[in-house]
């Protein structure tokens, strides 16, 4: 089905073509075009010598922590200031629109808080272990540090992602649309070995864990899920956990709604039945059309998203231009990604580019020789479970709108004759 049609590997052929006869001229228009800045300043342009080519630069060691060109200041955490009552119970969006590949900058993971970000004095951080084990055991920071670790690459999507598009396109950007994903490398403890340390009775079922912010937020996660994958974690991204993500240690759950990755872990309780928590009865639970909810929902089905062009990365000009994206599947790993350029009435294969790790987030790619038409642009992942993300008609047709959470539905931009990219719905 989405094998290219005749149409398009003859437009494939003559975009190889077009691309491979770019003059000179146009690669410059095309530079210029894209960084606006150097128009202003031409006394930098070829062929003279530019400012930065006639001083000396900054010396090292004065950045000890280095921060990203000025110029890139596009892409920053956002928030919507209507969205939640208070800063401290509220959340920021990933720049999805201004990254590339897989592994989101620490400084650009979403923050989702309850209660404000924890300041945990790593030296008197302490992780109970208790309830229905042989040994009740607490572990310092250095314990943990000292335990075999692993690191793995795993995508955080919170439940709420999309939540606000159940009702119909409604924020424009990959960043408030989708942003509420990250996708960083993590170090820690397999959640077994502590576990194994204790040693669970022979009934337990549940692990509650609770954080240490002023929220305490807790959760219930099924027993097997902690044996299988979960990860106490202390690293990402090489260094220590930033405070917004738990500093300094979270729990990891991998391909599992954000809200059950407990930051500031302090607790881990043993059970043999789940606790019914707040967020887990009040809150993330999904109200169906005839009153029912749906309770413990905690897998994050496959979902995609083209970050650009997007709503804030609009196409600059007509010719040769990349469609690129994301994908990622709390099943298991991304084995397709689809790209339509008319509202899903044809789809083309996307090329992946990068790594594609279990539960992580993706990279697609899609090259396309844009006339200046108006098209409709949507992504649609597939997973090696066999599950293909649904379209927004389809799966609103068994979850209703009355949920917040799990859209994973098929996102539409609107590509407009003048480049500029908008969020809307089709069908
Ligand atoms: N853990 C604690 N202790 N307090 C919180 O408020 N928020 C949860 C989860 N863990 C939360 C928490 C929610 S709803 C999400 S989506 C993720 O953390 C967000 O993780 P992040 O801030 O690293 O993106
Ligand atoms: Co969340």
């Amino acid at each position: 089905m989405a094998e290219p049609t005749d149409k398009t590997r003859a437009s494939r052929r003559k975009f190889l073509v077009s691309a491979a006869g770019l003059s000179v001229t146009s690669l410059a228009a095309a530079g210029a075009a894209a960084r606006p800045s150097f128009a202003d300043n031409s006394k930098n342009l070829p062929p003279n010598v530019a400012d930065w080519t006639r001083t000396l630069g900054e010396g090292v060691g004065v950045r000890a922590y280095g921060n990203p060109s000025k110029y890139e200041k596009d892409a920053i955490r956002r928030t919507v200031p209507w969205l939640t009552a208070t800063p401290e119970s509220s959340v920021s969006f990933t720049p999805l629109h201004a990254l590339d590949g897989i592994i989101t900058p620490s400084g650009l993971c979403f923050e989702r808080h309850h209660s404000g970000i924890a300041e945990v004095d790593p030296a008197d951080y302490r992780l109970m272990l208790h309830g229905l084990v042989d040994k009740p055991l607490i572990f310092t920071l250095d314990e943990l540090k000292r335990l075999p670790r692993v690191n793995k690459i795993y995508f955080l999507e919170c439940a709420a992602n999309s939540g606000m598009e159940w009702r119909g396109a409604q924020l424009n950007g990959a960043q408030y649309t989708h942003g509420m994903v990250h996708c960083v490398q993590y170090t820690g403890v397999p959640l077994k070995l502590l576990l194994e340390q204790a040693g669970v009775k022979s009934n337990a079922k549940w692990i509650m864990a609770e954080g240490g912010d002023a929220a305490a937020m807790n959760r219930s996660i099924p027993l097997a899920k902690a044996i299988d994958d979960c990860l106490v974690a202390y690293r990402m991204n090489g260094e220590m956990l930033r405070p917004e993500q738990g500093y300094p240690v979270r729990l990891v759950v991998p391909g599992w709604e954000g809200n059950v990755w407990v930051k500031w872990l302090r607790r881990l309780k043993i059970g043999d039945q789940p606790w019914y928590t707040r967020e887990e009865t009040s809150k993330y639970t999904d109200l169906l059309e005839d009153g029912k909810a749906r309770q413990f929902t905690f897998v994050m089905d496959a979902k995609s998203v083209i970050t650009s062009p997007s709503p804030q990365a609009s196409v600059k000009q007509k010719g040769f231009n990349v469609i690129s994206g994301l994908a990622w599947s709390g099943r298991g790993k991304i084995s397709r990604v689809d790209v339509s350029l008319d509202g899903g009435r044809n789809w083309r294969t996307a090329r992946i580019d990068g790594p594609v790790f279990d539960k992580a987030c993706v990279r697609f790619y899609y090259e396309f020789d844009w006339n200046g038409e108006e098209l409709l642009l949507q992504s649609r992942a597939m997973d090696d479970t066999g599950y293909v993300q649904p379209s927004k008609e389809a799966l609103r047709k068994i979850r209703g709108v009355n949920s917040i959470y799990h859209n994973n539905g098929i996102q539409t931009w609107a590509l407009k004759a003048n480049g500029e990219v908008e969020n809307v719905e089709v069908g």
